[in-house]
C-alpha cells in the first residue's frame, strides 16, 4: 500500500481524510471500507477529467465499481442551480439509489456542487472527495459545506453535508496552474495565522513538504468543525480575510481571484487589528504572502470595501464580526458595530 497519512473527523458523521502520494491507487479498496458495494456517479469537471477522469474511472470499474460520469465546464460559472439540476436529473435517469454515492472529483466547485447534490437526491445519498486543487485539499473538502451560486450572491443555496471519506492524492496537484496553486496558499497561510505559528513560519522556508502542509491544515480545519460543525462560533475563524476578500473580489468583478481577494484582506485585516491594539502581524503576513507571489496591493477605497463589505452574510443586526489576528497562530472574533468598519479601514489608509 502507498504510505499514507489518515486523519479521523469525528462530525455528526465520522469519516477519513486519507492523503499521500499516490493514494488515489487504493480508492477502491478505500471506498469498500465505508460505502461496500454499491453504483457511483462521478462529477467532475472537464480539465480535471481530462487529466485524471479515465484513470479514477478505471481504478473504480476494476475495483468492481459500476460508474456513471457527469463532466461540467471547468470553473465557477458552472456551480449553478441548471448544472445542479442536469446532475440530479442524470442520477434519475441512471436510477441510483439510496444506498448508490456521489465521487466529487475535482477542486472546491466540483466538491461544492456534488455534495449539495448528494445532500437533496433522494433526500440524501453518500458522498466521497477526491479533492483536487490545493484548496480543496485543505479546506473545501473538509467540514461539510456544500454550496450552488444563485444570481443574488455565491454559496446562498446549499446544506451542511458530511462527507463519508476524503481522498487526497498529492501527486494530483503537480498538474495545478501556478495560479490555481497559490490561491491554495492563499488559505494554508490563514491557517498559519488563525491557529499555528509552527506552520506559519514554516512557510517563510524554501523547502516545502506538501503532504505535511495539507496535512496539519487539514488537522486545523478538522478540530474547528469538530467544534462547531453547523458554524455558530468558532467556525468563523476560518473567514479570516475573507470579509474584506469577497468585497475586494466583488468589486474586481471575480478579475481578481479568491485567493489574490483572501491574502489582500488579510493582510488589511492584520493592519486592522494593529489599530485595535492587537500585536501588529502585519509585516510578518505580508512577507510570507509576498514570498508566495501575491500582489497585495487594494485597488479599492475604504468606502467602496465598506459598501461590499456590508452585504455579506457575516452581517448580523448592525453589527459585523471580523476575523483580527491577536498574534500569529491566534485569531479572535471581533464583532463590532458596521459604522466601525467603515473608521477602521480609513484608519488604516488602504
Ligand atoms: N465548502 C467549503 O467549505 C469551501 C471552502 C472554500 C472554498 N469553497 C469553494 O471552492 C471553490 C473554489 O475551489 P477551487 O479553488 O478548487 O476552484 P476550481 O474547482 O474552480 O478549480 C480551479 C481550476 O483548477 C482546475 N483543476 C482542478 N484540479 C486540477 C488539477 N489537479 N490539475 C490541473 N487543473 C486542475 C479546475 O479545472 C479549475 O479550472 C469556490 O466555489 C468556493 O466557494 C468551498
Amino acid at each position: 500500500m502507498t504510505p499514507h497519512k489518515t486523519i479521523a473527523v469525528n462530525a455528526s458523521v465520522k469519516y477519513d481524510i486519507v492523503l499521500g502520494n499516490g493514494i488515489a491507487k487504493e480508492i477502491a479498496p478505500l471506498l469498500k471500507n465505508v460505502l461496500g458495494s454499491c453504483r457511483l456517479a462521478i462529477l467532475t469537471d472537464d480539465k480535471v477529467d481530462g487529466l485524471y477522469g479515465k484513470k479514477i474511472e478505471t481504478l473504480l470499474n476494476e475495483g468492481g465499481y459500476d460508474t456513471v460520469k457527469f463532466v461540467i465546464a471547468n470553473g465557477e460559472e458552472s456551480k449553478n442551480s441548471t448544472n445542479l439540476m442536469e446532475f440530479i436529473n442524470f442520477m434519475a435517469e441512471h436510477k441510483l439509489t439510496r444506498k448508490d454515492a456521489v465521487i466529487a472529483l475535482g477542486g472546491g466547485v466540483v466538491g461544492d456542487m456534488a455534495g449539495f447534490a448528494a445532500a437533496v437526491y433522494l433526500r440524501g445519498i453518500k458522498f466521497v472527495q477526491i479533492p483536487t486543487t490545493l484548496l480543496a485539499a485543505v479546506d473545501s473538502s473538509v467540514g461539510g459545506k456544500t454550496a450552488i451560486d444563485i444570481a443574488a450572491g455565491k454559496n446562498l443555496m446549499g446544506a451542511f453535508h458530511q462527507p463519508s471519506l476524503v481522498c487526497c492524492d498529492t501527486d494530483m496537484l503537480k498538474s495545478l496552474d501556478t495560479n490555481v496553486m497559490r490561491d491554495g496558499y492563499a488559505e494554508v497561510i490563514k491557517y498559519g495565522v488563525i491557529a499555528d505559528r509552527e506552520l506559519f513560519d514554516k512557510l517563510k522556508s524554501q523547502t516545502e513538504d506538501i503532504n505535511a502542509i495539507v496535512a496539519r491544515c487539514v488537522e486545523i480545519k478538522r478540530d474547528i468543525v469538530e467544534a462547531d460543525e453547523f458554524d455558530t462560533g468558532q467556525r468563523q475563524l476560518l473567514n479570516f480575510g475573507h470579509t474584506i476578500g469577497h468585497a475586494i473580489e466583488l468589486l474586481s468583478d471575480f478579475t481578481i481571484t479568491h485567493g489574490s481577494a483572501v491574502a489582500k484582506g488579510m493582510l488589511i485585516a492584520a493592519r486592522i487589528g494593529a489599530v485595535l491594539g492587537m500585536e501588529d502581524c502585519s509585516a510578518a503576513i505580508k512577507e510570507v504572502l509576498e514570498r508566495y507571489g501575491f500582489d497585495l496591493s487594494c485597488p479599492y477605497s475604504a468606502e467602496e470595501i465598506y459598501e461590499v463589505a456590508l452585504s455579506d452574510k457575516k452581517r448580523s443586526g448592525g453589527q459585523i464580526t471580523l476575523v483580527i489576528p491577536e498574534r500569529i497562530g491566534k485569531c479572535i472574533l471581533h464583532k463590532t458595530a458596521c459604522e466601525n468598519l467603515l473608521k477602521l479601514l480609513k484608519e488604516i489608509e488602504l
